[in-house]
């Protein structure tokens, strides 16, 4: 049986009359860039992430940018993160000329280690950006009290956790700013490219307004030098249209990553997920780990089941941070897991013989690969 990583077309069928009119009224409309769709949605998402503002831009790069420029992070700071992320993270943080600080992951949630914050902090820590990776929250309340103890800004990258909660809080509206993706594969994906940035401060949002939007509060008087990152009409219409849709396809997910747990648990050579008590995970990314894992990934690819590798290369160790002079063995648990890690297939339209199908070929796959393994020790 052939299993794509990711079917948007069967995502988008069921609503496609919706999308379709959204889109109609947008052209209707003529508000292309900004505008009332975009303030429509930015109120909706605010509201659905119990957060009082949101602001909608041009892509999650650009929400964790805008939100680090707007607490007025610049050159010789230091913001620290995970090297278990998407390049993005790390990149917003250098384009306002600071230094990505790295801490490593927990090998249980693959979120940041509070347990190593403390140490991370210097006098130059400007913020800190937890990482909701693959849907799940970052351990918040210990992240949180550290850096309150020290007045630091907590940011959640929560690009990968739309509607994920932690301790009952919807991820992204637990810092000072929750920056989130709308690239379409997301959870909660536009057609084409989005982002947004939530948040409970006022006077914040206010900011993140006039950067994305060239530096100007009133059109033509620029106040500061900012940028065009503002989100553009047609994604924030379509966006409304799939908020609606955003519970029942997570507790979609919820309940296929189940599934998985049910038929892959119990086989010593298979790592799955684990959620920390006080999450609960919209799963992204259903991330397993195995041994010999690019063979696995060749061997299913070989059976027509598409898996993915989120990362394979953990940022420090990207040619681009090179300078950072942090090598091999730096984060060993960063590095340790982006060696095995290995997403199935996870969508909400995902059938369970789909999901039986998989997981059948990966027990398969590692029960093929077990000799090998033993004999390359
Ligand atoms: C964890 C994380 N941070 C940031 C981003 C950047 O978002 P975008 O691709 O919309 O710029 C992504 C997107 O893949 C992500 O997964």
């Amino acid at each position: 049986m052939k299993v794509p990583f990711l079917d948007l077309k069967a995502h988008h069928e069921p609503i496609r009359e919706q999308l379709d009119a959204a889109i109609a009224e947008v052209v209707d409309a003529g508000a292309f860039a900004g505008g009332p769709f975009v303030a429509k949605f930015e109120k909706e998402f605010a509201a659905y992430c119990g957060a009082a503002h949101a602001v909608g831009v041009g892509n999650g790069t650009d929400a964790l940018w805008f939100a680090l420029l707007a607490l007025g992070v610049g050159p010789n700071d230091e913001v620290i993160t995970v090297p278990s992320t998407f390049m993005a993270t790390a990149e917003a943080i250098s384009f306002c000329g600071a230094r990505p600080v790295f801490v490593d992951i927990d090998e249980a949630t693959y979120t940041l280690d509070p347990g190593l914050l403390e140490k991370a902090i210097t006098p130059r820590t400007k913020a800190i950006i937890p990482v909701h990776l693959f849907g799940q929250c970052a351990e918040m309340d210990p992240i949180l009290e550290i850096a309150g103890a020290r007045r630091i800004p907590v940011i959640e990258d929560a690009c990968q956790a739309h509607g994920a909660t932690y301790k009952g809080q919807k991820a992204g509206a637990m810092g000072a700013a929750g920056c989130f993706s709308f690239y379409p594969g997301k959870n909660l994906g536009a057609l084409g490219e989005a982002g947004a940035v939530v948040t409970h401060d006022a006077g914040l949002a206010d900011r993140m307004r006039v950067l994305r939007d060239h530096g100007q509060a009133r059109k033509y008087y620029h106040s500061h030098i900012g940028w065009n990152g503002r989100m553009d009409g047609i994604q924030a219409a379509v966006l409304s249209v799939k908020l609606r849709q955003l519970d029942v396809s997570n507790l979609r997910r919820r309940s296929h990553a189940l599934l998985y747990d049910q038929l892959l648990g119990g086989n010593e050579e298979v790592i799955l997920p684990a959620q920390g008590s006080s999450s609960e995970s919209v799963y992204h990314i259903y991330a397993v780990r195995v041994k010999d894992r690019d063979q696995v990934l060749q061997s299913l690819a070989e059976k027509g089941i598409s898996c993915g590798i989120h990362y394979p290369i953990p940022v420090h160790l990207q040619e681009a941070y090179r300078f950072l002079g942090r090598g091999r063995g730096s984060y060993p648990v960063a590095e340790r897991c982006a060696g095995e890690f290995l997403s199935l297939p996870m969508f909400p339209e995902l059938t369970h013989e789909q999901i039986h199908a998989v997981a059948e070929e990966l027990l398969l796959c590692l029960s093929a690969a077990k000799p090998q393994a033993v004999c390359a020790k």
